[in-house]
């Protein structure tokens, strides 16, 4: 992010803080339950958003050099995503062109080629066929018309796109609505993949998405845990198209006031969060990125998949080897260090911060709200002035949908 931008940030948050405001939609709005639970509204988005849209599945850390590959299931067609041996980002079917097998089940690795557990094809990393078994008893093939079933892929600004249609095409700076330069600012391409896991829940994959949408609950809900870090009464808040961007104060952030400006930065005073449509919520400092990926269950409107990634600058992991910072596991998480910035998070710290906040308490949130969804007797829900996030991402969704924007009373 551009420092005149992250001043611009700091300062409204300063100001927004002296002066006991946040950010201010100027209306509420009404969001219908049946938004979580009509199976319609859920195979229409199932179709349009993830059958029909660029995913973005990665960072380019994911796939560090030739022959790295990694699998996903999560968008309805099975993928093989893989650096090809000159380095370049390739996504595949992830299906033996012999009787359609899954030509890995790994979730990701390295390997020079890919053999077909079933019966041995061999298949290039660029997804050419390179070997049929036994090929004289098998009989001819035309091994050209036999190779991987290959997906649109673009890598740009450190982020990897695949298209699940085979014959459509993908504009990244389309996608990112204006977000391009600031995106390409944060050096994304240079983080190195630490770890990750998926959180499989009965919840609707939006309820999954409003848990990033507001921080007006960070001092009920987290505040035995990130209230303890963060502060969830000011919010910096900018919308790109139909992303947008979501600023909050690290409790941290008062020792700016005693730095010189242009020593000022938004790395380890604030937490950014983007936001990029349909389904990614993104967490972005120098030293930390954390991507998390939220699925549907399929066109089942009660189930989602939120995946989290890890992704370290290697300067992070350079200190966290030499011993110099304070380096936060999972046990001292909530430790003055990290309450006054000075330390860095490792990835299992990271995983750990978010097993107790978005699993145990935000995401619990979530499926009790599915629940009462569910029933039928809650016509609606509120989405207050302080919630503008909730509200652009809801109203996005809908005019994809061509669905009227969502009415305040
Ligand atoms: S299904 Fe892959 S080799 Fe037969
Ligand atoms: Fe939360």
């Amino acid at each position: 992010m551009q420092h005149s931008t992250q001043l611009r940030i700091l300062d409204e948050l300063f100001e927004m803080l002296d002066a006991g405001r946040t950010v201010d939609a100027g209306q509420q709005l009404l969001n219908p339950t049946s938004a979580y639970t009509d199976p319609a509204l859920a195979a229409q988005e199932w179709q349009r958003f993830f059958r029909e849209h660029p995913q973005l599945i990665g960072l380019s850390g994911d796939l560090p050099g030739p022959g790295s590959y990694l699998t996903l299931d999560d968008f309805g067609v099975p993928i093989l995503a893989c650096r090809d041996e000159d380095g370049r980002f390739r996504a595949f079917v992830n299906a033996c062109r012999h009787r359609g097998t899954r030509l890995t089940e790994d979730e990701r690795g390295e390997q020079k080629r890919f053999t077909c557990p079933f019966h041995g094809w061999t298949y290039a990393t660029d997804g050419r066929l390179l070997g049929v078994t036994e090929s004289e008893q098998f009989g001819a093939i035309d091994r050209n018309c036999h190779n991987l079933i290959e997906l649109p892929t673009a890598e740009q600004y450190g982020l990897l796109w695949v298209h699940p249609q085979p014959a459509a095409s993908i504009d990244v700076d389309a996608l990112l609505g204006g977000l391009a330069p600031e995106i390409a600012n944060w050096h994304l391409g240079d983080r190195v993949h630490c770890g990750g896991r998926s959180l499989n829940k009965r919840m609707n994959w939006k309820l999954a998405n409003d848990t990033f949408g507001e921080t007006y609950h960070f001092a009920r809900l987290h505040r035995k845990t990130l209230n303890n870090i963060f502060n969830g009464e000011a919010l910096s808040y900018e919308t790109f198209e139909r992303n947008h961007r979501a600023v909050f104060p690290a409790r941290s952030m008062t020792r700016l006031r005693n730095k010189p400006r242009d020593k000022w930065s938004v790395n380890g005073s604030t937490t950014v969060l983007y936001y990029l449509f349909p389904n990614i919520q993104l967490t972005v400092s120098d030293r930390q990125v954390t991507l998390f990926r939220i699925y549907p269950g399929g066109a089942d409107a009660s189930r989602s998949v939120t995946w989290m990634s890890h992704y370290f600058s290697q300067a992070a992991l350079d200190l966290m080897a030499d011993g110099s910072k304070t380096v936060i596991d999972d046990s001292n998480i909530y430790s003055r260090e990290a309450r006054d910035g000075n330390a860095i998070v490792t990835p299992e710290g990271s995983m750990e911060i978010i097993d107790s906040t978005l699993e145990n308490e935000d995401y619990r949130m979530g499926e009790t709200t599915q629940q009462t969804a569910e029933s039928g007797l809650l016509e609606h829900i509120v989405f207050g002035r302080n919630e503008a996030p909730l509200q652009h991402f809801h109203n996005t969704f809908r005019a994809a949908l061509d669905m009227p924007p969502l009415r305040s009373s």
